[in-house]
């Protein structure tokens, strides 16, 4: 099955809240995001079975600042996700942005085992992306609610990876500003694609700052390597013309981009 082909079943599973009736063993991942948290399940092939998706922030760029809600909340998933497929889950993989060490990694990884599910193991968010976009060679750039992640990838390895502190949020923060409203009221026009258009001026001077970011760090780098971006805020409508144009090169922005990273981690699971 082709990629798009995943990301628009994936997306349909989680919208309909709906299975797709494959017989296990299973596959699970866990996206601890700024933004949202998200479950995918997948079969031994990579194909979706169930996904469940809630907004909500009990982290922030990668760190659980919520331990109890985060647990809370991926333990709702879980239960959501295990009545829906009729059988119980018992392990998964989860991610964290590259850069992240010690007791904030650990902590990830104890969320997931708190809600009941053992944890196989701890991948780099754009390297889980790198799984799902299925590449060999590329740069993958995952900008999600809180940061943005970069990911280098040569010959199947990964050669380097950076974590910059700009996401979603901050074009909501400019939004807010903008139009003198709170925060939560400038992420619900954001994420309303008929209002898109109208943003976009306000927005885009975050999303030049994020390409000059990226075409920083990417200058050191093969400057053949395809660039794909992933992540939520590349669902905005025009996001790809103007990050494209801003980095001085043609990006590939995959459909569903908030769903590669934990269609990407359940492939680990
Ligand atoms: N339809 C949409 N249009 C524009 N932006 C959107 C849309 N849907 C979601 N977003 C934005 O995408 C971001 C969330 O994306 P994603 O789930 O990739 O981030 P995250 O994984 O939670 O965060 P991070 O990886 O930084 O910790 C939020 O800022 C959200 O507002
Ligand atoms: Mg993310």
């Amino acid at each position: 099955m082709e990629l798009e082909q995943k990301l628009n079943l994936l997306n349909d599973l989680i919208v309909r809240e709906i299975v797709n009736p494959l017989p296990p063993p299973y596959k699970v991942g866990v996206d601890l995001g700024t933004a949202d948290i998200v479950l995918v399940v997948t079969d031994q092939e990579g194909i979706p079975v169930a996904g469940a998706l809630k907004w909500a922030s009990v982290v922030k760029d990668g760190l659980v600042v919520d331990y109890i809600g985060a647990i809370q909340i991926v333990r709702e998933l879980k239960a959501k996700v295990e009545r829906l497929l009729g059988s119980e889950l018992f392990q998964a993989a989860t991610a964290i942005p590259p850069g992240t060490v010690g007791r904030n990694a650990e902590a990830c990884g104890h969320v997931v085992a708190g809600a009941g599910l053992e944890l196989v193991t701890l991948v780099d968010e754009p390297v889980a992306a790198a799984r799902a976009l299925g590449i060999n060679d590329g740069i993958v750039v995952d900008i999600g609610g809180g940061t943005t992640g970069i990911a280098v990838i040569e010959k199947g390895k990964i050669t380097a990876t950076f974590d910059e502190p700009t996401g979603g949020t901050h074009l909501s923060l400019v939004l807010a500003g903008s139009y003198k409203i709170p925060f939560e009221e400038a992420e619900t026009i954001k994420k309303d694609f008929s209002r898109h258009r109208e943003i976009m001026p306000v927005v885009r001077p975050v999303i030049e700052k994020m390409a000059l970011i990226v075409k920083e760090v990417i200058k050191n780098y093969d400057q053949t390597l395809p660039v794909y971006v992933v992540g939520g805020t590349a669902y905005l409508t025009g996001f790809s013309e103007e990050f494209s144009r801003f980095l001085g090169k043609e990006v590939q922005v995959p459909i569903h981009p908030l769903l590669v990273t934990p269609l990407g981690i359940a492939l680990f699971g």
